[in-house]
């Protein structure tokens, strides 16, 4: 793997961000370090734990090598990317977040619980294909959203997907027991204000978290913008109600920006119940309310 490859796949972290200092670049969990690169971005650096960092070591020997003195016995690790394969050092990536970011945030992703990895736009029928999978759930209230793949709001959610995955704001969620991405949420920005374009999920894994483990990342990518925009339909409990669960706040359309508008327009124009599409904005600091009456 390159280094492009191992920054791609640190990002992919939940509120990962690079830094640098002496001229390294590295990543960043809430301002802690949980993964670099050296100077010359041949090497990775991660922090494992003692046990894992000998297994892999004696597994992968010249891949993986404990840092000299004191950092090695912390964990610290280097590994060689030119030899590395990607599967492992996104494994080895997660351990050294966990390590690393504060227990609350880590414990909102634990070990064995869903991943979010960014999407490459090589994946868009897998994107397209998980969406019309989602969106049967409509069905279940005699509402057909789905649009023939011709359709021009396809093309167009098409080409905003693809165009996401491309600049690293569309990401794919992972589950131990799917062999292939399960869901995803497409980020963007709209009258220059962040945007949930979309979030989806299979409907054999939806009402396990998935849905809002995904909307977190969401609010987390938005959050130093301070707002997070988004349309849906007002009264379908999987929508309006559950994001108003998670903080969003319907805004009244006069205050909607012009973008904004023509997405409500576009939306009225051919989805089923066009009364019923509403803008909601989040704000950081709203956040989960007590869960819905099943
Ligand atoms: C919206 C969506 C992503 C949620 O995914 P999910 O993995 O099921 O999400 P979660 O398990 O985190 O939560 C789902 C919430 O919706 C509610 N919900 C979901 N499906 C429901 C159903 N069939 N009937 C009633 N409530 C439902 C649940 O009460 C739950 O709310 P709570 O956890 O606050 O009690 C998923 O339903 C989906 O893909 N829908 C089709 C696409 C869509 O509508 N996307 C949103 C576009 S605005």
């Amino acid at each position: 793997m390159t280094a492009d490859d191992f920054r791609r796949l640190a990002l992919a972290l939940p509120e990962a961000v690079e830094g640098s200092h002496v001229g390294h670049a590295d990543f960043r969990v809430k301002t802690k370090i949980f993964a670099g690169l050296n100077a010359e971005e041949t090497l990775g650096n991660l922090k494992l734990e003692p046990g894992r960092q000998a297994a892999l070591v004696a597994l992968r020997p010249g891949v993986f090598t404990p840092h000299n003195g004191a950092w090695g016995r912390q964990g610290w690790t280097r590994i060689d990317l030119a030899s590395a394969e990607p599967a492992e050092v996104r494994e080895a990536l997660w351990v050294s977040w966990r390590l690393v970011a504060p227990p609350k945030l880590a414990a909102l992703h634990p070990e064995g619980g869903p991943r979010l990895r960014l999407a490459s736009p090589a994946e868009i029928d897998l994107i397209l294909d998980l969406d019309d999978d989602a969106c049967g759930v409509y069905a279940g209230l005699d509402m057909d959203v789905l649009l023939s793949h011709d359709h021009p709001f396809v093309h167009a959610e098409r080409a905003r997907w693809l165009a996401g995955a491309a600049a690293g704001r569309l990401w794919l969620c992972e589950v131990d027991d799917a062999p292939a991405p399960v869901g995803f949420v497409a980020c963007d920005h709209v009258d220059a204000r962040p945007y949930l374009d979309q979030i989806s999920v299979r409907r054999a894994h939806m009402q396990r978290g998935l849905g809002a483990h995904m909307l977190r990342h969401a609010q987390a990518w938005a959050q130093a913008a301070g707002e997070l925009w988004l349309t849906t339909y007002a009264d379908i409990p999987w929508n309006a109600p559950f994001y108003a669960r998670h903080g969003f706040v319907r805004v009244p359309e006069a205050e909607c920006g012009p973008e904004l508008h023509a997405i409500l327009e576009s939306q009225r124009a051919c989805l089923p119940a066009p009364g019923q599409r509403v803008a909601m904005r989040w704000t950081p600091g709203r956040g989960r309310r007590g869960a819905a009456p099943r």
